[in-house]
């Protein structure tokens, strides 16, 4: 079976993890700090604070900026429930927002729709491994005096105008989930260029506490362990090739399906470096993509869809829905996508056999 997606995992991983066994230091210790300093030198930005994983990253944010109370937060429609459900989680109210259907990003004309008295913050969500339009939304988010967030769970070196996402917004939240262009199993990081906001979410992630048994504020156990730390410093080292990896996959797609007509191809926009978390096709006939999902399933070939229902159609979230008619894009992304294998294990044989047998599947 060719997967869709798959940890990269070699023995510098676990010759890593091996070492912090051996070192009786399994849980926060100055491994984390060491992947901190170097996610932080990667990004270009001064704070990083690792987390248990990328949902928790993004409640830290929220906490940090003091976002609670009923507040609105604009979030899109079309993403992993994890960034608008930690919205409800800290207190507020995600207001969901249409996604522009190139890029599957929020779309920014639709967040200056949303916009009220009670916006406190707009999170952005680099989706599939592609930037939101920043320069764009970072204007709305100054124009309206609201926090700009950004949820890099899938953009681990994917670029704005030359500049690496995470750096834009005033915090940004990254995954390490097993799937993710990096991975530690489970992990996150919470990213930012303000002091303050660092020390907070550092104050949060453990229990408020200040000094050993002191504990100044009311926080959680949302700290990464050692174990991860060690994976997470390893794949760093790699990342830059992995992602080129997954760029070299996504070109040689890009080319055998260009003469698909049933199919539209994702888009990297001239101002984006894409870092194709995911390689996802927007297949024109709704009727056949879970076909073609079948299909390729009887050849051996795993595709996924990210995701098959939009935010404001999800129960735990539907009252925050002010209807489909809202969201026409993000209804129909979430009918016509499909995510093709996408990892840097992939050969390029395997690529080729996913193009002919997509081809063979529209010839019949
Ligand atoms: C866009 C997005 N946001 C948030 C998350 C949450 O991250 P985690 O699974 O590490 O909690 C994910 C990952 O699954 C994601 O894809």
């Amino acid at each position: 079976m060719i997967k869709v997606n798959a940890p990269y995992i070699t023995e510098d991983e676990i010759n890593a993890v091996i070492k912090v066994l051996r070192s009786g230091q399994l849980a926060h210790g100055p491994i984390v700090e060491e992947f901190e300093r170097k996610f932080s030198n990667y990004l270009g930005v001064p704070y990083t604070i690792a987390v248990s994983n990328g949902t928790v990253a993004l409640y830290l944010a929220l906490k940090a900026l003091g976002i609670g109370n009923d507040e609105e937060v604009i979030v899109p429609d079309f993403t992993f429930i994890a960034t608008a459900s930690m919205v409800v989680a800290a207190g507020a109210k995600p207001v969901l927002t249409d996604i522009n259907p190139r890029t599957y990003t929020i779309d920014p004309n639709d967040v200056r729709k949303r916009i009220s008295s009670r916006t406190r913050a707009i999170i952005v969500v680099h989706l599939y491994g592609h930037p939101a339009k920043m320069d764009e939304l970072a204007d709305i988010a100054k124009d309206n005096n609201l926090y700009l967030i950004e949820d890099c769970a899938q953009a681990h070196g994917t670029e704005f105008r030359g500049i690496k996402v995470g750096v834009f917004g005033d915090v940004s939240a990254f995954s390490f989930y097993a799937t993710k262009n990096l991975t530690m199993g489970e992990g996150g990081a919470v990213v930012t260029k303000n002091r303050e906001i660092a020390e907070k979410v550092k104050l949060l992630r453990n229990h408020g506490q200040v000094s050993r048994y002191y504990h100044e504020v009311v926080g959680w156990n949302f700290r990464l362990t050692s174990i991860q730390a060690a994976i997470g410093i390893q794949q760093l080292r790699k990342l830059d090739k992995m992602n080129s990896i997954r760029r070299k996959i996504a070109k040689i797609y890009l080319g055998g399906l260009q003469d698909v007509d049933d199919i539209i191809l994702p888009v990297e926009m001239p101002w984006a470096k894409h870092v194709y978390h995911q390689f996802t096709i927007w297949v024109k006939e709704a009727n056949y993509r879970n076909k073609l999902m079948e299909y390729l399933k009887s050849k051996g070939i795993q595709t996924s869809i990210h995701y098959p229902r939009p935010l404001h159609l999800q129960p735990a979230l539907s009252k925050f829905s002010l209807g489909s008619s809202e969201y026409p894009n993000s209804l129909e992304a979430s009918r016509h996508v499909l995510s093709l294998p996408m990892h840097p294990g992939l050969t390029e044989s395997d690529v080729h056999y996913v193009i002919e047998s997509i081809k063979n599947f529209f010839k019949k």
